[in-house]
């Protein structure tokens, strides 16, 4: 490689490196002049400082475990801090992660994501910050206790109710959200082990979308145009549903798809509403959020806690909707 290439290389990476450092202080600065703020407007403080790190900060699942841990705010003496990057990106969480340990804060609430977050989670145990791990667990990290989704059991689930709705008759494409995370491995591996044992099924292939709404699209149509027989789609992320049923449309075999996907956000519950969509795996974001805050509460205390606490997850079928939405018995 020319010198020069290798030292403009160089030198955009400290370009990009100092704008990250640059946006982490003052992130920091921001939180320190909210709660001088707070002290100098004679409020309360509260007694407790969490900080709730989500994946994607603005995405509506990640909203409501927010709402939750804020609801929690109102019924306990703590103060949750939430933060997240805008689109999903471990590196980003990492360094939220790390400053939430370097600031001392009285607990941490954050998703084992992939090995890269155990490290940093053992090393807020070890200076005495409790941390829960939520929505994504690991086996070989420190943290106190999990809440949020079997993902496993959740993938069972998304099985079993494709095997039901297709009669055991499919030819199913798998969008995982990301080969990296654990969670949609559990979720790939719990779906295909019921799958499986079924003789009409077979799984066509397993692609992975990067948690991105325009990578799942055209992941999707690239699966369908390879393998013309495909009749049904799985999708691990709450974004596949939109994003399969849009490259089914351009291919004119929406008709005849079945799709099952994950999360009843608003998008999602439109499309099972009109029939995109047949049925979501619907998780407790909401409980998951306002749970970990009791937890940490608890685990402060003293109190024992218990490995994981796994919340509950369903099925919602059109049928499920309620009564006055778009519910295809009412509309016939
Ligand atoms: C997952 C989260 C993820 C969110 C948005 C949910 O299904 O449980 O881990 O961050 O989707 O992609």
């Amino acid at each position: 490689m020319k010198r020069n290439v290798l030292y403009s290389i160089l030198i955009a990476a400290f370009i990009i490196a100092a704008g990250f450092s640059v946006y982490f202080y003052q992130q920091a600065q921001a939180e320190d002049a909210k709660i001088a703020a707070r002290v100098n407007s004679g409020e309360e403080i509260p007694q407790y400082h969490f900080t709730l790190i989500g994946e994607e900060v603005n995405h509506d699942y990640w909203r409501f475990v927010e709402e939750g841990a804020k609801t929690a705010e109102e019924d306990y003496d703590v103060f949750v801090e939430y933060k997240g990057p805008e689109r999903s990106n471990p590196e980003e969480q990492l360094k939220l992660l790390d400053m939430a340990v370097q600031s001392k804060v009285d607990g941490i609430i954050v998703q084992a994501l992939n090995e890269q977050f155990p490290p940093l989670i053992n090393q807020a145990v070890e200076k005495g910050i409790p941390v829960i791990t939520i929505d994504t667990n690991s086996s070989d990290n420190m943290a106190h206790t999990y809440i949020g989704t079997d993902n496993y059991m959740a993938g069972q689930l998304a099985g079993e109710a494709l095997v039901e709705d297709t009669d055991g008759e499919a030819v199913v494409g798998v969008l995982s959200g990301s080969f990296d995370n654990s969670l949609h491995e559990q979720r790939v591996k719990g779906f295909t082990d019921i799958v499986e044992q079924e003789e009409g099924i077979e799984v066509a292939a397993v692609e992975e979308s990067n948690i991105s709404r325009v990578d799942v699209e055209e992941e999707a149509y690239n699966m369908l145009t390879a393998n013309e027989n495909i009749t049904a789609f799985y999708g691990t992320s709450s974004y596949n549903g939109v994003g399969i049923v849009a490259a089914a449309r351009s291919l004119e075999k929406e008709e005849d798809m079945y799709v099952i996907t994950f999360d009843a956000i608003d998008e999602n519950i439109e499309l099972l509403e009109n029939g995109g969509i047949h049925a979501i795996v619907d998780q407790q974001p909401f409980e998951m959020g306002y749970e970990s805050v009791e937890k940490m509460l608890s685990i402060i205390e003293g109190n024992t806690v218990e490995d994981d606490y796994h919340t509950d997850v369903t099925i919602i079928r059109n049928a499920d909707l309620p009564v006055g939405t778009n519910r295809e018995d009412e509309t016939s």
